[in-house]
């Protein structure tokens, strides 16, 4: 059966893609329901954007890449969409809207939209192999053989291997000739030896704001301590930035001059144990697990102003050298993809084979947390979908 156009997968990108690239399209996924990290995301809300996206907000090897489609379908765009559709929002923290209800009122949107424009679905199908010739493509699946002029391939990333990630977008893109640049799990907690475990582990659940950098960047947001090691947003965010054997530093109380305020404390109660001073600027589990690893027993009152600047400079500059990450597994993202130098950046289209597409997180685009990877799949779906 012949077809103007498929889009492969039936994720953000392949809706937003499939709602804007006329009638007669059909999505195919080899999932059972469509839009399923969608579903899953934002703890069920849906992170769906976030007010101040931009270029700056994403890793590629080249960071102009992204400009275009950022441009010209805004996070301004999705959110009068949302409006359109009724789907009620708020903003959580530093521009990320979530749905007051469910993320099901996402999916529900694009499907309608999908429909609107004329657009099919087929799920639980299964793409064994992938031809192109003078006719256009020439899908092998399990429904049957396929026909098509343009080919959208919107099957994401690794990420969650258990919820249908394949990498399949670049044993395709490899297939006709383009360069996959190195693909790792980022947005993904850290892993780290017994040495800092046997510190973490008795922490669990303990969450503070904290500054966390590697090299020149850093991220300020929230830290948590797990049976595995660091999670939380500010150790998710740096994740994507770091690579193996590169330490981390915390920070475990940005904004604040912690030997100061250590200073004050003596001055006002020396009586007082360093572990105490110290729950007055962190969680009280985090102060009596600090204060024990670092022996800190005795009075304020009997510790030396260089003992003091050693204890602050621990807290403001906690030295790490993570094992590793929990890989794919619970990444939310892949970092790298697709090379984007084989793709023209205002339509998705290859540079090598017309009429074939990549978007969303199978292009090495990848965004920070808080709503930037769903506005790149927004973006580039809709690049790729009005340009068909
Ligand atoms: P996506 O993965 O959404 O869709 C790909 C589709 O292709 C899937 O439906 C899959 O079944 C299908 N597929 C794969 N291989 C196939 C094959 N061989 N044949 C047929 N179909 C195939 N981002 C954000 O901005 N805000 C947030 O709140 C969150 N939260 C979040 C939570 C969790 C737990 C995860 C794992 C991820 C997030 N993300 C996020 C990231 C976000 O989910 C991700 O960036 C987008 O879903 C990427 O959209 P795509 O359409 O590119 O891929």
């Amino acid at each position: 059966m012949h077809h103007p156009t498929i889009i492969l997968g039936a994720g953000a990108a392949g809706l937003m893609a499939a709602a804007h690239a006329g009638p007669g399209t059909l999505v195919i996924d080899h999932a059972k329901a469509p839009g399923e990290k969608i579903r899953i995301s934002g703890g069920g809300r849906c992170n769906f954007t976030n007010l101040y996206a931009g270029p700056e907000n994403f890793l590629s090897e080249n960071p102009h890449f992204c400009k275009s489609a950022l441009a010209r379908y805004t996070q301004w765009d999705f959110i009068d969409l949302v409006g359109r559709h009724g789907i009620p929002w708020h903003e959580k923290v530093l521009g990320q809207l979530f749905c007051d209800t469910s993320a099901k009122d996402v999916i529900a949107m694009l499907l309608a939209e999908m429909r609107r424009a004329g657009a099919e679905m087929r799920l639980q199908a299964e793409v064994q192999e992938v031809a192109h010739g003078p006719e256009g493509f020439t899908l092998t699946t399990g429904a049957g053989v396929l026909t098509c002029d343009s080919l959208v391939i919107a099957t994401g990333g690794k990420s969650i291997p258990k919820m249908g990630a394949s990498g399949f977008a670049y044993r395709v893109a490899e297939q006709f000739g383009h360069r996959v640049t190195e693909t790792r799990p980022a947005l993904v907690p850290l892993t780290f030896g017994p040495d800092v475990l046997s510190l973490t582990k008795p922490l669990a659940g303990v969450s503070l704001p904290a500054r966390v950098a590697c090299g020149a960047t850093s991220f300020e947001e929230a830290l948590l301590f797990t049976h595995r090691g660091l999670s939380g947003p500010a150790i998710l965010q740096i994740s994507s930035y770091w690579r193996e054997t590169k330490p981390i530093s915390v920070d475990l109380l940005p904004g604040t001059d912690a030997l100061a305020a250590l200073k004050e404390a003596r001055r006002a109660n020396g009586r007082r144990a360093v572990g105490t001073a110290l729950a007055e600027l962190l969680p009280t589990r985090l102060a009596a697990g600090w204060a024990e690893a670092q022996g800190l027993t005795g009075q304020l009152a009997n510790t030396p102003d260089a003992r003091l600047a050693e204890v602050a400079r621990g807290l403001q500059d906690w030295q790490l050298t993570p094992a590793g990450t929990e890989g794919y597994r619970t990444a939310e993202v892949t970092l790298g993809g697709v090379a984007t130098d084989g793709l023209d950046s205002r339509t998705m289209e290859s540079k090598r084979v017309p009429g074939l597409y990549f978007i969303g997180e199978g292009v090495d685009v990848t965004g920070w947390l808080g709503g930037y990877n769903f506005q790149w799949a927004w973006s580039s779906g809709w690049a790729a979908g009005t340009a068909i």
